[in-house]
């Protein structure tokens, strides 16, 4: 799908930590405009009361039902809940608009909704929208192809704040999908997580001989905006694709 001016942006998860960083980030770039995003009916949100549609859109639309945010927008981003991705996936290839999906923890019956609406739409989903994570992503596979042969264990650690829901991560879990492939499966990473204040993501993988070495591979972000920015760079090259399913790498072309 492609639009002249600036892309449309809705936010599923609006209120949340990264729903508001993507929605700083939505407003700033030249293009791309902020539409609004869906907030979930009956709790306490972090910002404010729902305000009717805007017909000029000078604030952003806040809504509690996709039937009323989507229709008005180029591309979803989604930083909600592991249980909500589901229906918002469904609602978005009802809606014929792409849906980028961030959110991490996903079952399978979520990730079989995204590939159900690839069908229709074009869908991303990434556990982790940093553009340099989809590089460590690849250190990780060749590392582990180099060492496939070799007697080392392969250890993975994230640290996040103490708000996060889900451990291990979503990125630890796709590291270690990394190495696997890198080592067609021959060692099994194992994983650990501190969940500690504030800090926004660090992932440790440490490749460990029996002979008195070790190699540690370290990602650190210590800024949510990172994240924002990846997720609407990879949102904006979401809009130029046909239906599928798509992840960073594509985006990259790494
Ligand atoms: N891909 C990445 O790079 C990346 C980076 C950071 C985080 N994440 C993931 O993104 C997700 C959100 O993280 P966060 O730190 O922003 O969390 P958060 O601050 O808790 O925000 C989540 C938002 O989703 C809303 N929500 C919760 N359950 C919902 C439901 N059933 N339906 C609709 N909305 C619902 C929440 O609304 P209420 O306030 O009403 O509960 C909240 O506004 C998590 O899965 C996290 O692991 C991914």
């Amino acid at each position: 799908m492609t639009t002249s001016g600036p892309t449309k942006i809705g936010i599923i998860g609006f209120a949340g930590r990264m729903g508001q960083a993507v929605a700083t980030v939505a407003r700033e770039r030249p293009d791309t405009r902020l539409i609004g995003g869906l907030v979930r009916a009956g709790t306490i949100q972090l910002t404010g009361p729902i305000s009717p549609v805007n017909e000029k859109k000078e604030s952003p639309l806040r809504a509690e039902k996709a039937e009323d945010l989507f229709p008005l927008c180029d591309v979803l981003i989604d930083f909600s809940n592991a249980a909500a991705t589901a229906d918002y996936a469904r609602a978005a290839a009802q809606s014929k608009r792409p849906f980028l999906s961030g959110t991490t923890g996903l079952g399978p019956e979520a990730l079989e909704a995204l590939r159900e609406a690839a069908a229709i739409v074009p869908v991303l989903h990434a556990t982790n929208t940093s553009l340099s994570l989809a590089v460590f992503k690849r250190l990780i596979e060749q590392a582990a192809r180099l060492l496939k042969d070799q007697d080392y264990d392969i250890a993975i650690h994230d640290s996040h704040h103490r708000w996060k829901k889900d451990a291990p991560s979503g990125t630890a879990l796709t590291l270690g999908q990394a190495a696997l492939k890198g080592n067609d499966g021959a060692r099994e990473p194992s994983y650990s997580a501190t969940r500690a204040g504030a800090i926004v993501g660090e992932h440790t993988v440490l490749f460990a001989g029996t002979g008195g070495e070790t190699l540690t591979l370290t990602h650190t972000i210590t800024d949510r905006r990172v994240f924002a920015d990846g997720a609407v760079h990879a949102a904006l090259w979401l809009t130029r694709q046909p239906a599928g399913f798509y992840t960073m790498n594509d985006v990259l072309n790494v």
